[in-house]
């Protein structure tokens, strides 16, 4: 597996997606009825437009907890665009579609997972990615970084070629211990994200380079 880690946004907001994508910082999307709920439109108008904005994976989430109707929703939903990733819950309807939908080439990513072994059954069915909740285990005071740490050992001991997907990712310092784990990928809000880059000595030190710089009277170029 190529030893690069991904930074997806997790949002359905398109103007958040687009300024980080004229960076150069995403390689995809996560969505979930929940960030669609907050984009205010539908669900196929919004993934349609996320997915001819990036070019990696974009992970839209079936609603139907029941094997037929989840096909029948990734029917509707992988005709959306080719980079479309099918988000199935991690339950055991969830994995027999993701079985099939492996089989049939698509992408998945079984999501909801909150135990190592909810990981090792979507490794078994042939997921894209795992997508293990951090903070929502932290919220409930259990250690959303074992899990991640677990779920790398397990897939590292059998090879397994399952992504690590951390998500329900909270703050900067989620990102850095994900990365330290090792985990292939986080997905991250559009602000935390933003927040990366920000440290206030960083700020500092410019300020201070700029009023010296002033003081030699010099221009570059
Ligand atoms: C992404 O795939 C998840 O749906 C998302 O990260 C959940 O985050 P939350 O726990 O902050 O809602």
């Amino acid at each position: 597996m190529e030893k690069k880690m991904k930074f997806f946004v997790d949002t359905a907001n398109i103007d958040e997606i687009r300024e980080l994508n004229d960076l150069g910082l995403i390689d995809g999307v996560t969505t979930n009825p929940s960030l669609i709920l907050k984009s205010g439109r539908n669900i196929s108008e919004v993934t349609k437009d996320i997915c001819s904005l990036v070019k990696g994976p974009v992970s839209a989430e079936v609603t139907a907890m029941d094997y037929d109707n989840m096909m029948r929703e990734t029917n509707h939903l992988a005709k959306i665009a080719e980079n479309i990733c099918i988000k199935l819950p991690l339950t055991f309807d969830g994995l027999r579609a993701c079985k099939v939908l492996t089989e049939k080439g698509h992408k998945t990513n079984m999501t909801l997972c909150f135990t190592a072994n909810q990981a090792l059954l979507a490794a078994k069915a042939g997921a894209t990615f795992v997508s293990p909740f951090i903070g929502r285990l932290d919220d409930i005071d259990l250690n959303g970084m074992e899990l991640i740490a677990e779920i790398r050992t397990i897939f590292d001991n059998y090879d397994f070629r399952t992504e690590i997907l951390a998500a329900s990712i909270r703050t900067v310092n989620h990102v850095k211990e994900a990365a330290l784990i090792g985990a292939d990928v986080v997905t991250v809000p559009a602000a935390t994200l933003k927040q990366l880059v920000k440290h206030p000595l960083t700020d500092k030190g410019l300020e201070i380079f700029l009023a010296d710089w002033a003081k030699t009277g010099q221009k570059i170029g």
